[in-house]
């Protein structure tokens, strides 16, 4: 790979924990067997990075600290976002793990942060108004008050894919595409370049290429590559990436109940690219 040519690095690597990915299965080991394991592939990475660039490492809580010693060895390590998981199973002796990690680093003090392209619409549950009856911070829509407000560092709005959604496929451990939209809506400008070392089944560079960013992945198994170049095909018929709408982000599950034109479109994939050969019963 060139030198110098990547303005988003996005990591989703295999997380510390005993999983299979279509057949290869990878072993949970010791906090210092994992961060070795991570940082033998990660230095090399490093020479791939523009110097105002930016880079999300996602994890559970058990590999987030070997992430956080890695990224500290190299990085300015600017925040740890976590963000909620719906789906999952409970445990029986234990807290139900719902939620996971994503840490952000940069390269420099400087890099992009655009902060006005992740807001987020949250319903307001007590509307204020000023004394001439104005409302404070907040509009009135058709379904209720709505207010715009700045992205945290806690993402309670993000939906993990599931079978109606055209995004899901038959990978494991696949991202929400909202979650990439905000991470390469925030840390890049339009025909930036995003890439993604553990591409799955695709999710980074479908919403890279929604988005007008130029992208690339390397995934190791060749099924989860052709699901990738599916997906990818299918971007350029639909470019809606579910809860990012009109430009911002809507609080989980509204912005799909209020959408005509998302389940029009969901309907048009549904109909007409889903007849295709690659994708399997499950996924039509
Ligand atoms: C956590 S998943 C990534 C999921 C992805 N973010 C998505 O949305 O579908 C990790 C991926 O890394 C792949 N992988 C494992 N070892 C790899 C390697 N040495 N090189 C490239 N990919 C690898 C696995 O096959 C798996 O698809």
């Amino acid at each position: 790979m060139p030198e110098k040519f990547v303005d988003l690095l996005f990591i989703d690597p295999p997380y510390n924990l005993t999983k299979y990915f279509n057949g290869n299965q990878f072993k949970k080991m010791s906090i210092a067997s994992y961060t070795e394991w991570l940082d033998s592939w990660f230095s090399k990475l490093i020479k791939v990075l523009k110097p105002n660039a930016s880079i999300y490492f996602c994890g559970d809580w058990r590999s987030s600290t070997s992430i956080h010693i890695l990224l500290e060895k190299y990085f300015l390590v600017r925040n740890r976002i976590t963000w909620e998981r719906e789906k999952g199973r409970g445990a029986k002796s234990n807290w139900k793990n719902a939620s996971e990690d994503i840490w952000f680093a940069t390269v420099s003090e400087k890099y992009t942060f655009n902060v006005e392209n992740v807001k987020l619409k949250r319903k307001v549950i007590a509307p204020y108004v000023d004394d001439k009856g104005v409302p404070k911070d907040w509009e009135s829509m058709e379904d209720g008050n709505f207010r715009l407000t700045h992205p945290s560092n806690i993402w309670t709005d993000i939906t993990v894919p599931f079978w109606s959604m055209p995004e899901n496929t038959d990978h494991p451990t696949q991202k929400p595409e909202k979650l990439l939209a905000k991470i390469i809506l925030a840390s890049t400008n339009p025909g930036d370049f995003v890439l993604d070392p553990f591409l799955g089944s695709g999710t980074t560079s479908v919403v890279a290429k929604k988005l007008g960013r130029r992208y690339c992945g390397i995934e190791i198994d060749k099924t989860y590559c052709c699901l990738a170049e599916k997906r990818l095909e299918m971007a350029d018929y639909d470019k809606s990436i579910q809860g990012y709408e009109d430009g911002v982000f809507w609080e989980r599950n509204t912005g799909i109940e209020r959408s005509k034109a998302y389940k029009m479109r969901s309907r048009f994939v549904q109909e007409n690219i889903f007849s295709s050969p690659l994708l399997t019963p499950k996924e039509r």
